[in-house]
């Protein structure tokens, strides 16, 4: 596995991961933007991106970009080392490994703000979060060049948002979304569980669990303002402090009353220090 820290490196890097790659359509490059701190969450990307038979480059960088002022940057976790350990046995080609000032060098002035599926939920908990994520994804896909990219659907916002960019800028990458990968108790994988305490992790799955039983009621024909009000009592009977739990149309993150085409669950609830993300598919 090649290791890029410089803009120099990456394009040579990527150069000779192309001429590697079996096939030279553009998808034979693809990319994993990541924050590190990898969990199974993220290699599952790398695998899903292998499994297409492409040259996988795979993205570390804290993006500061996109943490609020009342967001504790420093206490995003960190593991350098280890994080390669597991890019290096899951058969990634390139870690791009940029610093602040090749993400951000001196005199950078542009900002990507998208609108529509930024709106809300976690774009209205988080102002600038979506700015700061859409930025750093088009420069990620500029310095790499990668025809393919692979995200997880559990920030499902975040994907909407970089569909509606990639769409919006006509930029020449396949978005590819992977299944959230779970706990057994079905606690959805995240770089932020490792803050939780023992007993926080007992309570943790509530979160799908209670998801999944607005579903079942949603999907039976209940009224979806009162499956929603009463899997936020849930969470808060469970000791959560509920943020939002919305029914919403899949892609364009619209709140909506009735089932349509394609909808999604959304969640976001405190569980003592940690905010906890799940959605799921109705
Ligand atoms: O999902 C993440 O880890 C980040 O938001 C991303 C997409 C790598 C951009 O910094």
């Amino acid at each position: 596995m090649q290791i890029a820290r410089s803009m120099a490196e990456i394009r040579s890097a990527t150069a000779q991961a192309r001429q590697n790659a079996t096939s030279s359509d553009a998808e034979s490059l693809a990319l994993v933007p990541t924050m590190g701190a990898l969990h199974a969450g993220h290699l599952e990307l790398v695998r899903a991106a292998k499994a297409t038979g492409a040259k996988v480059v795979t993205s570390i960088f804290v993006n500061p970009l996109q943490f609020g002022a009342n967001e504790d940057l420093s206490r995003y976790p960190r593991d350098e080392a280890g994080d390669l350990a597991k890019l290096q046995a899951a058969g990634c080609d390139v870690a791009w490994l940029p610093g602040v000032d090749v993400m951000y060098p001196p005199g950078d002035a542009t900002l990507i703000s998208v609108g529509g599926p930024s709106a809300g939920f976690e774009g209205a908990a988080r102002p600038g979060h979506f700015t700061g994520v859409a930025t750093v994804v088009a420069k990620l896909f500029g310095q790499t060049g990668a025809g393919a990219a692979f995200f997880g659907a559990k920030d499902w916002q975040q994907v909407q948002v970089i569909r509606r960019m990639v769409e919006d800028l006509c930029l020449p990458v396949a978005i590819n979304v992977v299944p959230t990968m779970r706990e057994a108790s079905g606690l959805a994988m995240s770089s932020r569980n490792r803050f939780l305490s023992d007993e926080e992790r007992v309570v943790a799955p509530a979160l799908y669990a209670t998801l999944n039983d607005a579903a079942i009621r949603l999907r039976a024909g209940d009224k979806a303002a009162d499956v929603l009000a009463q899997a936020e009592a849930a969470l808060r009977a469970r000791g959560f402090v509920p943020d939002y739990v919305s029914l919403v149309e899949a892609r364009s993150l619209q709140p909506i009353a009735v089932l349509g085409a394609e909808n999604r669950l959304l969640a976001a609830a405190r569980l003592g220090s940690v905010r906890l993300l799940d959605n799921i598919e109705v």
